[in-house]
């Protein structure tokens, strides 16, 4: 019945997380959730107020009306010193949308995606999607999971048509070291590749400065799309508004290929897309220094339980500890083998809900998100800790 496209699609493993402890405390069990991908801030309210008081209920122009393509050309050049014309910016519902425009925009079938490993579950299946091919490439924990510019290019072939980059990174929390991004931007000029550089939890940057690859040079900033998003810096999920900008032909594709699908994106959030990408940024740093101090916190707290390590993520709000040590460990629901047994058993033992590694293609590593209070963080942790202390074997 279903189209052959269907056969290898796999609903996003985070939102079925989130989904399974909701419908677990609605059944009034008591489950901590470290699944979340969004923070558990509140949308700041001269954001809201100006979605409110601009009353716009209408069809806008595709890619977003002028005065917020304009609000984003402000950040970029405000943000990370880069210069766009209007044309070369579009706006879409989220930045998922807006990744999906790129591959349909850019992807033939047998065209080859390359993603640093660990990866958001959604760039492989986008591809997988539309007929690419997604080749993974590893990034070492010795290294704080940084970007490796020897195995891209080991990686790359004639076939590679996109290298994506997320940094901040979900679901290791890395920040992409300047030197490495200079060497994969300097190798898309050299092989013709494009870049689509995911730049989503840029604002949660804790440790050194968010450097966008586009910066590093002119020849690069025109192989490179920069995506981002209102959801994270501004917790504002629930808008969906994300955005790319970049070389005008691909965006004016992708405005096309909008066209066709979602039209605009809605009138109500771009008013308040304005507001926060143009207006006060002080509610970030508020944010950033409460995640800072969760992320001190849970990753000590994870590394003081025997058989987990977690290295120090620099950004984002995710922890990616290895788990692989508690494999061939003992509870009353079988061995682990892997770290979906870990999640379920952490699930049933602990109550606590976390997204197995496999899913981000590592299978030694589960992740948790600290977008959660920290008193709630240190119920989980405990709860956690109890719970390994009881595995036999
Ligand atoms: C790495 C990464 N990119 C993109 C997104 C999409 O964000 P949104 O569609 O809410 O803009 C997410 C959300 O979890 C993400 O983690």
């Amino acid at each position: 019945m279903l189209a052959d496209r269907l056969k290898t699609l796999q609903p996003s493993p985070t939102l079925a997380m989130q989904a399974k402890a909701k419908a677990m405390r609605a059944q009034g069990i008591d489950v901590i959730s470290f699944g979340a991908g969004e923070p558990d801030f509140d949308t700041p309210r001269h954001i809201k107020n100006a979605a409110m008081e601009a009353g716009q209920t209408k069809y806008t122009e595709v890619g977003g009306i002028p005065e917020l393509r304009a609000a984003v050309r402000h950040k970029l050049k405000r943000d990370l010193g880069l210069e766009y014309t209007s044309d070369e910016v579009t706006v879409s519902c989220g930045a998922k949308h807006t990744l999906y425009n790129i591959v349909m925009s850019l992807v033939n079938p047998g065209d080859e995606v390359v993603i640093p490993s660990p990866f958001w579950v959604s760039y492989p299946e986008q591809v997988q999607l539309l007929g690419g091919v997604a080749v993974s490439v590893a990034t070492s924990e010795s290294t704080g999971f940084d970007l490796d510019p020897a195995a891209v290019r080991r990686a790359v072939t004639p076939r590679t048509k996109i290298v994506v980059l997320n940094s901040p990174g979900n679901p290791t929390g890395a920040v992409f070291s300047a030197a490495a991004l200079k060497d994969v931007g300097e190798l898309a000029v050299e092989r013709g590749f494009w870049i689509v550089s995911d730049e989503c939890y840029e604002a949660l940057t804790y440790e050194g400065r968010h450097v966008s690859i586009a910066s590093l040079s002119p020849e690069i900033k025109a192989r490179t799309l920069v995506v981002n998003t209102c959801s994270k810096a501004y917790a504002m999920t629930g808008w969906r508004l994300g955005y790319a900008a970049g070389p005008k032909p691909i965006i004016k594709a992708m405005t096309d290929v909008q066209s066709q699908v979602t039209s605009n994106p809605t009138s109500i959030a771009q008013w308040a897309g304005i507001e926060a990408l143009a207006g006060p940024q002080d509610e970030i740093a508020k944010m950033v220094g409460e995640f800072d101090r969760r992320r001190r916190f849970i990753v000590g707290a994870l590394n003081a339980i025997p058989g987990v390590t977690s290295v120090m993520p620099k950004g984002a709000f995710y922890v990616f500890p290895n788990v692989s040590a508690l494999f061939g460990k003992r509870w009353k629901g079988g061995i682990l083998k892997g770290s979906s047994d870990v999640c379920a058993f952490l699930l049933d033992e602990a109550r606590i809900a976390t997204v197995a590694g496999i899913d981000f293609g590592s299978d030694a590593h589960i992740r948790l998100s600290y977008a959660t209070g920290l008193e709630t963080i240190k119920e989980g942790m405990s709860r956690m800790a109890a719970a390994v202390g009881r595995l036999e074997g």
